[in-house]
């Protein structure tokens, strides 16, 4: 059987850049090339300056250096690209739709069937095309109408479902070590070389044992599935932060005392201000409109209270600020330690941090944010795209620091809402000392020594303990 020897991604967003990356990196022998309809976007990924690369990750830039220009090329040569590959990734955004029918809840998948239509439209030779995109199951019998309808003669597409699970800011490491790789496909015998095919990529770097494969339909649910299952823990233990502060019990040792339980497991048992990121929420909303669609009700609210419970983890800290602070913050400044949905990452999506700020923003208090890695053009845009209040309004009432003990300056509080490593070696006394008295902390992310902070003078919250 020959092996593959040329890739084409379709999308150089948080997924494609870096697992291309990696498959160039493990794989000298193909050639990878990223393609975007993006300028900008492939413009800094070819930067000459390793870190204006468009997407933070640890150890990404020290492979982009090392396989770029070598096997590893970025384009918007989207048309040239699919022609000459013979395995094609399909790892375009699949956001939640915004209009018509689904509006809320199914995912959007016009990029998706842009991107069939661009590879029927160019193939002149046969190709394996690979969902890397989170699809709704059933999605890949779309694309191969598409394809086997509207392509070239003669010419043959085989689709393989290859879901990816790596999480942001430790995206390398996950591609690096994967638990487990997911290969759906038919079960035919072009179905089966194709799944070999790609099989045989990842096994340039993971044991064979690790590589899963699967007919199509499992593969592409199971990625909603493991999201699904992930988020579910993250509200299970953030409502049972809400009984914890009601009750003197005190979460960490809660989830301590469960995770310890080799049936549960000790991980993804963080209590917090909430999940954010591009995925949770948009495949979990995915996962209750199929079920819906299916007519299995109780299926999809079941799942929908994932997402319940996670915007009321949000509120519950946006409220908690307020009634501590003598039930007004109006005027009063309020400083946001974290933009980013988690550490590690430059990405902003969905972040529980938008909607706290957007909260405080309500009460009209005076906000103040500082990420180590977001850029203020970013905080504002996420701002703006609430269409709460005017461009000018958030400009005027929120501002984005690059210092950020100086952002403490007559604050009445800190909020943690990322859980930088940073953020742990302030030092507090100092900005204790520069804070109106009574100095607040509200941590999100019990990242902070309570005990600490208390000897110096702050009154401090932590999520899921009383105060
Ligand atoms: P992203 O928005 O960062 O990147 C998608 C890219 O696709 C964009 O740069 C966009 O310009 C490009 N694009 C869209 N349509 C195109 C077209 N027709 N031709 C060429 N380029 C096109 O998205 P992402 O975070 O990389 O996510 C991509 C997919 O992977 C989603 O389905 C997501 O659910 C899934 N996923 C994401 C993560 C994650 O951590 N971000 C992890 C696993 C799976
Ligand atoms: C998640 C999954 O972990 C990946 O496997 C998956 O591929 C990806 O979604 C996707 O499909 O996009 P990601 O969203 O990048 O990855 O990051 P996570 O580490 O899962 O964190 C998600 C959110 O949950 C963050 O806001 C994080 O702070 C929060 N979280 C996580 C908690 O609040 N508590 C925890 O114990 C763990």
């Amino acid at each position: 059987m020959k092996k593959i020897s040329s890739i084409c991604c379709i999308g150089a967003g948080y997924v494609g850049g870096p697992t291309m990356s990696v498959i160039a990196k493990k794989c000298p022998h193909i050639k990878v090339t990223v393609v975007d309809i993006n300028q900008k976007r492939i413009d800094a990924w070819n930067d000459d300056n390793l870190d204006n690369l468009p997407i933070y990750e640890p150890g990404l830039k020290e492979i982009v250096a090392e396989t770029r220009g070598v096997n590893l090329f970025f384009s918007t040569k989207v048309d040239e690209s699919i022609a000459e590959a013979e395995m094609v990734f399909i790892s375009v955004n699949t956001p939640t739709k915004t209009f018509g029918k689904g509006k809320g809840q199914a995912a959007d998948l016009k990029y998706v069937e842009l991107c069939a239509r661009n590879i029927a439209k160019v193939a002149k030779t046969d190709k394996i095309v690979v969902e890397k995109s989170t699809l709704p199951v059933r999605t890949a019998q779309a694309i191969k109408n598409i394809l086997d309808n509207t392509g070239n003669e003669g010419v043959n597409f085989e689709i393989l479902s290859n879901p990816e699970f790596l999480a942001e800011g430790t995206a390398i490491q996950d591609l690096l070590h994967a638990d487990r790789v997911l290969i759906g496909g038919e079960e035919s015998p072009s179905g089966q070389k194709a799944k070999d095919l790609l099989s045989e990529i990842y096994q340039n770097w993971l044991p064979k044992d690790r590589i899963l494969q699967t007919n199509v339909w499992s593969s592409e649910l199971s990625k909603l599935v493991a999201n699904a299952f992930l988020a579910q823990r993250i509200s299970s233990i953030n409502s049972m932060s809400a009984l914890c502060e009601a009750t003197n019990a005190n979460i960490a040792e809660v989830s301590r005392a469960i995770g310890m339980d080799s049936r549960i497991g000790s991980k993804f048992l963080n209590a917090s201000v909430g999940f954010g990121g591009s995925c949770f929420q948009k495949d979990i909303l995915n996962l209750v409109y199929i079920s819906k669609s299916y007519g299995l009700q109780e299926v999809s609210d079941y799942w929908e209270q994932v997402i319940i419970m996670n915007d009321y983890q949000k509120r519950r800290f946006a409220d908690n600020i307020i009634s501590t602070l003598y039930n007004t913050v109006s005027g009063k400044k309020i400083v946001l330690y974290g933009w980013a949905f988690k550490k590690d990452t430059n990405d902003t999506r969905e972040s529980a941090a938008i909607y706290i700020a957007d909260a405080l923003l309500n009460e009209q208090a005076e906000v103040v944010v500082y990420d180590p890695k977001v850029p203020e053009e970013k905080i504002y845009a996420d701002l703006d795209a609430l269409n709460t209040r005017s461009e000018e309004e958030n400009r005027k009432n929120l501002t984005v620091v690059k210092n950020p003990l100086e952002a403490s300056k007559n604050a009445h509080a800190v909020a943690i809402l990322t859980e930088w490593d940073e953020f742990k070696t302030y030092d507090w006394k100092e900005i204790y000392q520069q804070m109106i008295k009574p100095a607040f902390i509200f941590d999100g992310r019990r990242i902070l020594d309570k005990q600490e902070l208390q000897g110096i003078g702050f009154k401090m919250y932590s999520i899921g303990e009383m105060d």
